[in-house]
């Protein structure tokens, strides 16, 4: 039976691309029936942007009740928080002691948060060492992810080799898995949607606010009756990750046409997303209603995962000889 595991940080309601990217698929895989899954939220992550207790508290709930909107079933996952298990910041530090600093320098991810975010912190830095710690502790097998975590994964299977290399085989390697679709799904300015570069699509925003997100966003100026480039347009990208065959087809059809304006394509779009994710919009209000469900959801996965956790720890820590 394979392992699935996969995380998201909560440094805010995720957004279309953490639901397209991560979110969906892993639900898709999880429900595959020769397959268990650990789903969870990085909040002990998040601490490396966020510094106040009530808006960490809001996100980390705010996180769950995604997951668990998007179709989380609890009965055959472990859903847990990850700051609910401190074994992993023990794990992340024997990692960090054994990964060549000179090769951290070159994470992407790192280079790419360090010039948005006016705190650069340590943690921020060996970010890498606690999320191999997060894949290693659960013995995952497979771990899907966005390509900008893939050289995360590329880490974590180094590390894992390496130790075992050294101790004799102590960790499972495991391999990412990606989505076959774009590279990354674009945000309303056509970079990576992201939450530090504030141009996302927050699905679970109210329909005015998500309206204004989908009005924001960056075209040519092209007017409606112009033939318009579909394969460059980042309405036209977005709708495509959610619409059906013949819908892509017509609204690529009126592009190239020019029988639709960026007004028109982006309302098309707005009415997609909400048919789209009526039910997850719905269940999200509903869980934001029920905080002491989400919490009670979290605390039964956390002691499952508490349990793998130890089994985990107390092998390695004999390995290093503690
Ligand atoms: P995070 O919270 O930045 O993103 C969560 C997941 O969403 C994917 N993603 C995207 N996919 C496509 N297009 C986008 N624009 C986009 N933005 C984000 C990410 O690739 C990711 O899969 N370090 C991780 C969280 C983490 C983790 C782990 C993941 C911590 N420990 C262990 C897997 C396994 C992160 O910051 O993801």
């Amino acid at each position: 039976m394979k392992r699935i595991l996969t995380g998201i940080q909560s440094s805010g309601i995720p957004h279309l691309g953490n639901i397209l990217g991560a979110i969906q698929p892993s639900i898709k895989l999880s429900n595959i029936t020769e397959s268990e899954s650990f789903l969870f939220i990085a909040d002990l992550h998040s601490f490396t942007q966020i510094k106040n207790a009530d808006a960490l508290k809001q996100n980390t709930f705010e996180t769950a009740s995604a997951w668990l909107a998007c179709g989380v079933d609890t009965e055959k996952t472990v859903f847990y928080k990850q700051s609910d298990i401190p074994e992993v910041t023990e794990l992340s530090w024997y990692l960090s002691c054994f990964f060549p600093y000179n090769r951290l320098k070159l994470a992407h991810a790192f280079k790419d948060k360090s010039s948005n975010f006016e705190n650069v912190n340590c943690g921020l830095f060996t970010y890498p060492m606690l999320m191999a710690a997060d894949i290693l502790l659960y013995d995952a097998d497979v771990v899907p992810v966005g390509k900008d975590q893939l050289q995360h994964i590329e880490f974590t299977r180094d590390i894992g080799i390496k130790f075992n290399n050294h101790y004799g085989e102590i960790f499972k390697i495991p391999d990412s898995m990606t989505t076959k679709d774009a590279d990354y799904i674009p945000g309303i300015d056509n970079q990576k949607m992201s939450k530090s570069k504030n141009n996302v699509i927050n699905i679970f925003d109210n329909d005015s606010n998500l309206r204004k997100q989908i009005m924001r966003i960056q075209t040519d100026s092209k007017n409606i009756n112009e033939p318009k480039d579909y394969s460059s347009c980042t309405i036209f990208k977005i709708f495509s990750l959610i619409a059906s065959e013949s819908e892509i087809f017509e609204m690529k059809k009126n592009y190239v046409e020019g029988s639709i304006g960026y007004g028109d394509a982006k309302k098309l779009l707005f009415e997609k997303i909400k048919s789209n994710f009526k039910n997850e919009r719905e269940k999200f209000n509903e869980f934001k209603l029920n905080p002491e469900e989400v919490e009670s959801k979290l605390k039964i996965g956390s002691e499952k995962a508490k349990s793998a956790a130890k089994k985990t720890l107390k092998r390695v820590r004999s390995k290093l000889g503690y």
